[in-house]
């Protein structure tokens, strides 16, 4: 079964049974900014777990695109990937733990489901602890599918984390139930909690799915009560799922990427003995790229846009050490998006705009990976005494660290990844202080929100006489572009810094050139009259009828500023 005609099984099984199939959100959270990127299929169905009504019913099911990072540095093992697939059954308030563990054994062995072997399937249960009893429940309805010497009762006790699920200190969270199943060619059979715990450890077993039973709410890391509904949220990686029925034994030699991995067998020219890990790292980190893309991420050096960016710089860098020419990123993401266009339909769509965002981010790294190579060189430099600072910045703190102040620079000014930079340092045999460099960023980070948070005071970020006169250019600015554009164009947001004022507004098209040309010279029009600047303070009603411009609701008491542009307010060119 390929992994498209496995993903169709899934949710065919629960369509039968009462299951609307709902789409995939996008990969960035719409309503949830603790996270950057959906975890896990339950996190864009927070409010119906707890207990708002889902439009379309109590039973649910779909394929959530997921990506997780913080186990970025194992990518490239069998297991572990950035992006991946979630299919997802969920019951909100409907069934439960009978129904849920049923169908997960019949979907697993099943002629209709995925004809899996039942004597390789392992199944783990909540042990109980402070939050929750232990699960007998579910360890009686499992034994009715599964002989009890395979079903293994899982705490602290049992030396691995509870079985236990729950999206962050605050939310629904519930004791769940894992089955695992044995990817090693000769079958592992009956093993003890201990040998079963090794064979997990060696990723003899692999987690194929996961039943959460959300009957519990958090807050701030405690229980603190149970949640108007039992729910049922369960989450199949389909790497996984695939590799178990493609009997593989990594997620790298499944159809998901065996075409890309082969395209990089043939563009690769290298005999490096890491290249099989490079080449799954690659392959790995463009695939999650063209997703993010495709959910309109793109490269920068804060958020989304940075995991984004480092992730294509890794691929960029991992390609050279493979000998293969980084612009050839542009036809290993089109394998990708051929491999995955009929289940996400929009990838073909956007093709033009994945393409030209890594080939612009190439570009720039161009600069910064050729400044890698140098960075080794600063470094041998610096060790060896030949120099000690570039830019007035230390390269070395001491005789065997690098100086946090160093990796700081090349992140804030060529944009070379923290990570990258720490590579260079470990492999030159340096030490690092890592703590100082978080003491470092934060202090940039807060810095910078500080400064934020200034702009967005009346967009004034400074408050010099200059500062002043670009404030009075936004408004003739914001009456030119009305004036030629027409009168939908209105004010989102405006900042001035001493250099420059940015204006914000929507327009369904890019302005051409001799649009802007008119705006231009309108407003250098209006500047060369040297026009009063005037304010008066009118009840909202008299404002209206001056014609002032007002965007902002109802946001202002009953009597409001205007400032006009103009010898008086009837006539005035602008009036806000
Ligand atoms: N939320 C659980 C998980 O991610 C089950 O879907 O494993």
């Amino acid at each position: 079964m390929d992994s498209t005609e496995i993903r169709q099984r899934f949710l065919k099984f629960f369509e039968k049974r009462g299951h609307a199939i709902i789409p995939s959100a996008p990969l960035v959270p719409e309503n949830d900014p603790s996270v950057l990127f959906n975890t896990a299929g339950m996190q864009p169905l927070v409010p119906y777990l707890m207990g708002e009504p889902h439009p379309q019913g109590k039973r649910l099911a779909n394929s959530q695109k997921c990506v997780r990072t913080q186990d970025i540095d194992e990518v490239g093992d069998n297991t572990h990937d950035t992006f991946f697939e979630m299919l997802g059954n969920w019951s909100l308030g409907d069934y439960f733990k009978e129904e849920a563990i049923k169908w997960s054994f019949e979907l697993l062995t099943s002629d209709e489901g995925f004809k899996l072997d039942p004597k390789r399937l392992y199944v783990t249960v909540f042990a109980g602890n402070d939050d929750a009893p232990k699960d007998t429940e579910s360890f009686d309805i499992w034994k009715k599918y599964i002989p009890e010497n395979r079903i293994y009762f899982l705490g602290f006790n049992g030396k691995k984390e509870p079985n236990w699920w729950e999206a962050g200190v605050n939310g629904p969270c519930g004791p769940d139930t894992e089955m695992f199943y044995d990817v090693t060619p000769e079958g592992l059979g009956d093993m003890t909690k201990e040998e079963y715990l090794k064979a997990d450890d060696e990723q003899k077993v692999v987690e194929i799915w996961n039943n959460v039973f959300m009957e519990y709410v958090k807050k701030d890391g405690k229980v603190v009560g149970k949640l108007p509904n039992k729910n049922v949220d369960t989450g199949s990686g389909l790497e996984r799922v695939v590799m178990a029925l493609q009997g593989k034994n990594n997620i790298f030699d499944t159809d998901l990427f065996k075409p890309l991995m082969d395209k990089l067998t043939e563009f690769s020219t290298s005999n490096d003995k890491d290249s099989i890990r490079s080449k799954r790292i690659i392959a790995d980190h463009i695939r999650t790229s063209v997703f993010m893309i495709s959910d309109g991420v793109t490269p920068s050096n804060t958020d989304q846009g940075y995991i984004l960016r480092r992730l294509i710089r890794r691929a960029v860098r991992k390609m050279k050490i493979l000998n293969i020419e980084p612009s050839l990123l542009k036809e290993c993401s089109e394998v990708v998006i051929e491999k995955y266009k009929t289940v996400y339909k929009d990838l073909s769509e956007k093709k033009d705009v994945i393409f030209k965002i890594l080939e612009e981010e190439v570009e720039k790294f161009k600069k910064p990976l050729d400044w890698v190579s140098l960075y080794k060189i600063d470094i041998e430099d610096a060790k060896k005494g030949v120099i000690k600072k570039i830019k007035d910045i230390p390269i070395l703190s001491s005789t065997d660290t690098a100086s946090a102040e160093y990796v700081y620079q090349n992140f804030q000014t060529y944009g070379v990844p923290t990570d990258l930079s720490i590579e260079v340092i470990i492999e030159a045999g340096l030490k690092f202080d890592q703590d100082l460099f978080d003491k470092k960023f934060k202090e940039h980070q807060d810095m910078s929100r500080a400064g934020a948070e200034k702009k967005f005071k009346g967009g004034m970020g400074d408050t010099s006489e200059k500062s002043l006169q670009y404030h009075t250019a936004t408004h003739l600015l914001h009456q030119a572009l009305r004036t030629v554009l027409g009168n939908h164009v209105s004010q989102k947001g405006s900042n001035i810094t001493p250099e420059r004022l940015r204006f914000d507004f929507t327009h369904g098209v890019k302005m051409t050139d001799e649009e802007k040309k008119k705006v231009e010279d309108i407003v250098n029009e209006q500047i060369k009259k040297a026009l009063p600047v005037e304010v008066v303070s009118l009840t909202k009603s008299d404002a209206e009828k001056t014609g002032a411009l007002h965007f902002f609701g109802d946001k202002y008491g009953d009597t409001v500023t205007v400032y006009y542009i103009g010898e008086n307010i009837e006539q005035a060119f602008s009036k806000e």
